[in-house]
């Protein structure tokens, strides 16, 4: 029997799937129902220090190989969410605490929050492609290394740095993260994408442009996966259009010790983490390897 269990950056996860950030992490009650339905680990949704409202309907499009949309980051403030939080502290599986903000200041002030209000880990999101002044984070790794120095500096728990695929060189940017002092990476946040509507010509998202998440963009998650995970010593996170338990061998394989979902549960609802899972331990046992660790990166033999 395989065991499926990973150590990622010391957080111990039972198996090596997470909830992503944005799908369902706004409430205790939700993600209680998610790591019920066997994710290792849940990811908040980004939550900033003041309430945000977002942008006006509609924030989400289908498209025929996912989901764009452009949310706004929408959240109700640190304060109010401080609350859910607390109420994971006894928890079964580790809660990661998604931040955004526009300095390191801000998101200081905020790891020191999520941390004390019982938060396992952290997860700056720096890649947000919708908001003016996040994405611009991700993209100046002077910027990039000074938010992760100033929450190393004042946290404990392990920090994730959420990279964007919008780069021209994404293990420059992971780099920067790593040098800098995250423990682990989340290798992609969405790709910049749009939608028209061709009676109208109009843009259907509010904000005209938005981010690309579902199958479409899982090659570009396995290439960036390869990529930065050959680059660096800290783990890999690989999130981007999984949605059956193949896609999550794939990253495995191309170097993510885990991996997150989020748009596959519109399609599959919560079913998917359980169907993924069997999935990876069958790989497992078929083929005669002992832990998940074993399938980590053996594509980068070749
Ligand atoms: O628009 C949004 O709230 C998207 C956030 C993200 O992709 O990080």
């Amino acid at each position: 029997m395989p065991n499926l269990m990973v150590d990622l950056a010391g957080l111990k996860l039972r198996n090596p799937t997470m909830l992503a950030a944005g799908v369902m992490g706004i409430s205790s009650s939700l993600m209680r129902r998610v790591a019920k339905a066997g994710a290792a680990a849940v990811v908040t949704k980004s939550i900033g220090v003041e309430p945000r409202l977002g942008y006006s309907n509609p924030t989400v499009v289908a498209v025929r190989c996912g989901l764009i949309n452009a949310m706004g980051l929408s959240n109700p403030g640190i304060r109010a969410f401080t609350n859910e939080i607390m109420l994971l502290k006894q928890f079964k599986v580790p809660v990661v605490a998604s931040i955004f903000a526009g300095n390191s200041e801000r998101f200081s002030q905020l790891a020191q929050y999520v941390e004390k209000a019982g938060a396992n880990a952290i997860e700056l999101n720096v890649s947000c492609p919708n908001v003016e002044g996040v994405s611009q984070i991700c993209q100046d790794t002077s910027l990039l290394f000074k938010v992760v120095e100033a929450v190393k500096s004042v946290t404990s728990v392990p920090i994730i740095t959420k990279l964007s695929p919008n780069v021209t060189d994404i293990v420059h940017v992971a780099k920067a993260a790593e040098e800098a002092g995250s423990d682990a990476v989340t290798a992609i946040n969405t790709v910049r994408a749009m939608a028209i509507e061709i009676e109208t010509g109009r843009p259907i998202l509010a904000n005209k442009i938005g981010g690309l998440s579902g199958p479409a963009i899982k090659p570009i998650a396995v290439r960036c996966v390869y990529e930065i995970s050959r680059a660096l010593k800290i783990p890999v996170i690989g999130c981007g259009g999984v949605t059956c338990w193949q896609d999550a061998i794939e990253l495995l394989l191309a170097g993510a010790k885990a991996v997150q979902i989020g748009t596959a549960i519109k399609y599959k609802e919560l079913g998917i983490f359980n169907e993924i899972v069997s999935g990876i331990k069958k790989y497992l046992e078929d083929r005669g390897y002992r832990k998940v660790d074993d399938i980590v990166g053996l594509s980068h033999q070749y």
